[in-house]
């Protein structure tokens, strides 16, 4: 039986043509193909057709050979089989001068060309959200508190949420409302029990109706590197047993829900509660005991004691009082708000001088191609400066409750900061560059205020600033898409993405970094080179702020005037990208088109930072009517860089 051809479904008649017909057909076929996926002709050393499918395809295979500009992927090939777009993520756009940033979270996201896989020329494919486990507090303000202090108060708590934040968590505060939803929060209630008592089974019973995870206090704080294993562990989301930490009295707790609420049942049925006014003396002494009430109120075999876990610093009013005595002193009742506020900037610097320590090799600005791109470095650089400073302080010398032994940060050993032309990937340095768009790069790069056709043609080179920026790192055998990958695994990658901070040349301000560190940057500095306070009534000590990094050694520094005329042309760049004009939107485009590397590095850095703050915000939309909030601790949402209110002492 014959063979029945069909297209879309419809059965058709092939009649074999003449054969002279034949071959002029496939000939011509073959030349639109040609045409299609290599544009016209211009340079012989392009890739062929296999081997950048099999690059895009598998991004870990090198191909040292394959030439610059894979231009291949974006174009749709008309006769493999045709694929739909993937559908659109929810919320996966995030509206900007420079045209819309989009990305798809997808784990094919080691692609080195993103629209090969969103066959979308626009949209970034980033790694999947890794989902952040919940950590919960328990805030129960006072009945008849000052709201001065109520404020106070929240931004502590806000310090607590955006540390826990920083280092991949959902912080959420819990309240009596959380506790009033178990259901044996009546039966607590009618007890009567002492305050004290009374707030820690409120604390479980808010944590059990939640169905457990990990529950501290709201002065129980992160301060070690990101992939410190306690955190680690915490973050996988998986606690076989109900525990406690050593020595952080209740300071931190983490369980499955079943077995939370299994431990509340246990306490609330002690022998001791079934005649709580004979027991009253009792009771209140469980309070004191190491792990606090309901610990206590259960046998040593139901909570286990972590004896390893040292990750977080609990500033418990015991360590306040014994370490930290000029807070403590402020700390009565009459200078209240001052003591909050001393202590809030006491854990802003411990959690600052973590940083530090973690990253004991200094911050690194990289600046590839250094000659012409000064005006690049600004942002990075003031950013570098206040992360090398030492932080604002009332007491200079002390460490963290959990690293007696930390080395306080000193202003006449300054820490390590550095301009790079390449990147490092060296554990112990952290690097914040700035990701131009290719067109910026280029009319910087070539001290040109605008770029043609003709220019890029004859006197441009492809992808400089990949090239420039991963030359340290890999060499200089490598081909432009495994550069692109390595730099996606720098700026996203899991287990590297904590180590550096990527700015895009063409926004103005950068938001979000106090969450990003989860801490506040230095606002003040010293006015000279002495540690300072900033006013007679302060405690707090400020320091100088660290001078320039120097310049890059062989590299000249330009003079004033051609830095001045570096920010003229960023100026302009940035003009030429929003602009609506046909024509420069088609040159940028052919910018674009040129530099596949560098736009897709740009595409990537900017979608990765679009959707961090997007995730962000939505989860802060989500909490503010709770406590420690943004507007809660009376800072106003999308000030610059969130609140700096610390070094308002
Ligand atoms: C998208 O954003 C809207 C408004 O911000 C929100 O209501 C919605 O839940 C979000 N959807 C997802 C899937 O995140
Ligand atoms: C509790 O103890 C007190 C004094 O020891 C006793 O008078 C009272 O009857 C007890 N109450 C209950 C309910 O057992
Ligand atoms: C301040 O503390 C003292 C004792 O420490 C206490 O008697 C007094 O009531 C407190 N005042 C306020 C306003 O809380
Ligand atoms: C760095 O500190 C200076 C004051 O010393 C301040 O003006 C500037 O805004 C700070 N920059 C950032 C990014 O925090």
């Amino acid at each position: 039986m014959p063979v029945q051809r069909t297209l879309f479904g419809r059965p058709i008649r092939l009649q074999t043509p003449p054969r002279r017909f034949q071959l002029l057909f496939v000939f011509i076929i073959l030349f639109i193909l040609t045409l299609l996926v290599f544009g016209p002709p211009t340079s012989a050393d392009l890739p062929t057709y296999e081997q950048v499918t099999e690059a895009v395809k598998n991004p870990q295979l090198h191909l040292p050979d394959l030439p610059e500009l894979p231009e291949l992927p974006s174009v749709p090939n008309p006769f493999g089989p045709s694929a739909h777009k993937p559908p659109v993520q929810p919320n996966s756009t995030s509206s900007s001068a420079y045209r819309a940033i989009e990305w798809l979270s997808d784990f094919k996201w080691r692609n080195p060309f993103s629209s090969s896989i969103t066959l979308d020329e626009n949209r970034a494919v980033l790694p999947p959200l890794k989902e952040r486990p919940s950590i919960y507090t328990f805030y129960d303000p006072k009945r008849k508190q000052d709201k001065t202090v109520s404020e106070a108060e929240n931004r502590l708590l806000l310090t607590w949420r955006r540390a826990w934040w920083a280092q991949g968590f959902r912080p959420q505060v819990l309240s009596r409302a959380e506790a009033m939803k178990h259901p044996r929060y009546d039966l607590v209630q009618r007890m009567k029990l002492d305050a004290k008592v009374e707030l820690e089974i409120m604390r479980w019973l808010a944590w059990g109706f939640m169905d457990g995870g990990v529950l501290a206090n709201w002065l129980a704080l992160p301060m070690a590197e990101y992939d410190n294993p306690m955190l680690g562990f915490l973050r996988r989301k998986e606690y076989p047993k109900l525990s406690r930490v050593e020595s952080l009295h209740n300071g931190i707790f983490f369980g499955e829900g079943m077995a939370v609420n299994e431990a509340i049942r246990k306490a609330i049925d002690n022998e001791l509660l079934k005649n709580v006014t004979a027991n009253k003396q009792k009771i209140a002494e469980l309070a004191t005991k190491d792990g606090g009430a309901v610990v206590n109120l259960l046998s040593s075999a139901d909570v286990t004691v972590d004896t390893k876990a040292n990750a977080v610093a609990y500033y418990s009013t015991n360590t306040i009082t014994t370490k930290y005595k000029t807070v403590a002193e402020k700390l009565t009742n009459m200078t209240q708000v001052e003591g909050l506020e001393l202590l809030a900037s006491l854990i802003n610097s411990h959690l600052h001088l973590t940083f530090q320590e973690t990253y004991s090799e200094g911050v690194a600005v990289v600046k590839p191609l250094p000659e012409h791109t000064t005006a690049l470095t600004y942002e990075a650089i003031d950013i570098a400066r206040n992360l090398t400073q030492c932080p604002g302080t009332p007491m200079p010398k002390s460490c963290p409750p959990n690293r007696p032994k930390c080395t306080p940060c000193n202003p006449n050993k300054p820490r390590k900061l550095q301009l790079l032309p390449s990147y490092k990937d060296l554990s112990g340095l952290y690097s914040i560059s700035t990701v131009p768009h290719p067109y910026t790069l280029n009319s910087l790069h070539y001290t040109r205020d605008t770029l043609d056709a003709n220019f890029l043609r004859k006197s441009a080179q492809r992808d400089l600033w990949i090239g420039a920026l991963t030359k340290d790192m890999l060499g200089e055998q490598h081909s432009e898409s495994w550069r692109v990958v390595a730099f996606k695994d720098e700026v996203a990658a899991p287990d590297s993405a904590s180590h550096s901070l990527w700015l895009t040349a063409e926004r103005v301000t950068q938001a979000d970094l106090d969450w990003i560190f989860g801490f506040n940057l230095p606002q003040l500095a010293s006015p000279n080179s002495e540690p300072s306070s900033p006013s007679d009534t302060s405690e707090l000590i400020v320091f100088p702020r660290p001078g320039m990094p120097e310049s890059i050694p062989g590299v000249d520094v330009p003079e004033e005037r051609w830095i001045k005329n570096e920010e003229e042309r960023l100026k302009k760049a940035r003009e030429a990208i929003k602009s609506k004009d046909r024509r420069m939107q088609e040159i940028v485009d052919m910018v674009e088109k040129w530099n596949l590397a560098d736009t897709e590095a740009w595409k990537f850095a900017r979608a990765f930072s679009a959707r961090r703050r997007r995730e962000r915000k939505k989860w802060e939309e989500e909490e503010q009517k709770f406590a420690g909030s943004e507007r809660k601790a009376g800072i106003r949402p999308g000030a610059g860089g969130g609140g700096r209110w610390t070094d308002r002492l």
